[in-house]
């Protein structure tokens, strides 16, 4: 099946702060908005993008192609999940009706086309759709009202969401729009998925898929991906 990158970059990085958001800043040349695509775009069986900006965004480079691949753009939303709802449905006439689509944080510079190809393996075989996600490495406590612990948490079951993440397209924007309705609001797309009643899959990622909300992150990966293209 054809596969379309959707990618949310219409947030501001508060987090981050300074002038321009995160996704913007240059690591090695490029900006960490350019180093999520190309590393979708990499992939043989993605055919393009659809990047959700902000309305007023003074700092998109005009990009309608990276890697000889289409890259469309559409207007995000206030939430996350309204910009992928976005992109979504702005693909709508450009990708075929079975098409999958990729989500994939714009704030994610070091995505790796192993965990990409292992995604798109799982995602395929398996129906529903899937995401990477890593396992949680730490001891988890459960908090009380007086600040001290009131329960440890097994961390046996526990994973971290990371993106990208693969759906049907047509079964994603449903679900994201059924979410919207209901007032939920959903810091992924497998959380409405969920919520839609699908089987979505684990696929274990690198931890090392960072994604940027702090100054410190953005250091972090650039000695990441430094290291990584030596
Ligand atoms: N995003 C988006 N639309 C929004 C909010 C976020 O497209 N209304 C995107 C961001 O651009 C980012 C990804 O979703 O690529 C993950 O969000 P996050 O890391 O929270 O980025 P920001 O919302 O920009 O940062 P902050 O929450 O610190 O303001
Ligand atoms: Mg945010």
């Amino acid at each position: 099946p054809e596969v379309w990158a959707v990618v949310p970059a219409a947030g501001r990085g508060r987090r981050f702060g300074g002038p321009r958001p995160k996704q913007y800043l240059e690591i090695n040349g490029r900006p960490v908005l350019a180093h999520a695509l190309d590393a979708l775009l990499a992939h043989d069986a993605v055919r393009g993008a659809m990047v959700a900006i902000a309305p007023d965004d003074a700092d998109w480079p005009g990009w309608t192609e990276r890697r000889g691949k289409p890259v469309h753009t559409c207007v995000g939303g206030a939430e996350r999940a309204d910009s992928v709802l976005a992109g979504l449905r702005a693909l709508d006439g450009i990708a075929p009706q079975d098409a999958w689509a990729l989500v994939h944080d714009a704030a994610r510079p070091n995505l790796a086309l192993a965990d990409l190809d292992r995604l798109l393996a799982v995602a395929f075989a398996q129906g529903d759709g899937a995401i990477l996600a890593a396992p949680v490495r730490d001891t988890l406590k459960r908090a009380n009202a007086a600040g001290g612990i009131a329960a440890t948490q097994p961390r046996e079951q526990l994973w971290r969401a990371l993106t990208p993440q693969l759906f049907r397209r047509d079964a994603l924007a449903a679900a994201l729009a059924a979410a919207a309705g209901d007032g939920i609001v959903v810091t992924d797309e497998a959380m409405a998925m969920e919520r839609a009643g699908a089987q979505v899959r684990l696929v274990e990622g690198r931890e090392d898929n960072l994604k940027v909300t702090t100054p410190a992150d953005l250091a972090l990966v650039e000695f990441l991906l430094a290291r990584r293209d030596a």
